[in-house]
């Protein structure tokens, strides 16, 4: 589906159904159009993105530019993961880029409540993250504020990583506090996902499922398939 989208808000859409967000971070960079087209024909309802500033994370990985480019060829949701120092400087940018939901880190910031509102004020959904060595307990209070948290099952910055089990506990926590709020947050979960940690994901509560390797650089080049098998 070409051509510029209306936002969408990432806690309304398709309710009730798991999302598969492919990470372009493990796609070919000489041939991206080729590889967003692939995915979004094989499914993803999903393109998560991630931003890498060199500081929050130590590698670098693209910017607004990058994703501006990309809007036009798709209608998959834009779901940007800032892994940046400064998300409140930079989330414009990635507003006029395209971006629907905009995700940042809870480490990143003293008071993750006006960078929420800002990011609502730019017309996307916004997100909070943690590492895996951050608890719960420090996202919470902000939770009723995002439509989506995104639990980090790797320690951000790579991708190809392997999936932490121990992170299993923090998305069962996740998927308490959610219900139990009563709002539609999305649970998203990524690093090292595949078809058995996804399996043991939407076990735990997630409904939103990043991908990098199992998807783009599965072993017969079948994104259908990879996607499928995540769900
Ligand atoms: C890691 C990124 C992930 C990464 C996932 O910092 O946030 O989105 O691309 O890649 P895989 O699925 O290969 O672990
Ligand atoms: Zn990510």
């Amino acid at each position: 589906m070409p051509g510029t989208t209306p936002r969408r808000d990432v806690s309304q859409s398709l309710p009730g159904r798991v999302l598969i967000a492919p990470s372009l971070l493990a796609a070919r960079y000489d041939s991206l159009a080729t590889e967003v087209a692939a995915v979004e024909k094989g499914g993803a309802e999903v393109l998560h993105l991630d931003i890498m500033d060199g500081h929050f994370v130590p590698n670098i990985s693209f910017g607004a530019d990058l994703v501006k480019s990309l809007r036009p060829l798709s209608g998959m949701l834009f779901d940007v993961h800032l892994m940046i120092s400064d998300p409140l400087a930079y989330a414009p940018r990635f507003q006029a880029a395209g971006a629907d939901h905009i995700t940042f880190h809870v480490e990143a910031v003293q008071d993750p409540s006006p960078v929420i509102r800002a990011i609502h004020d730019l017309g996307c959904t916004a997100g909070l993250s943690l590492r895996p060595g951050t608890p719960a307990s420090a996202l919470l209070p902000y939770l009723q504020e995002v439509e989506m948290v995104l639990v980090m099952t790797v320690e951000p910055g790579f991708g190809g990583q392997s999936f932490r089990e121990e992170q299993l506990p923090k998305i069962r926590e996740f998927r308490q506090a959610i219900d139990a709020l009563g709002k539609p947050i999305r649970l998203e979960v990524d690093g090292g996902i595949g078809a058995a940690t996804a399996a043991l994901c939407r076990e735990a509560g997630a409904d939103t499922l990043v991908a990098g390797s199992s998807v783009f650089r599965c072993p017969d080049g079948d994104y259908r398939r990879a996607i499928d098998a995540l769900r």
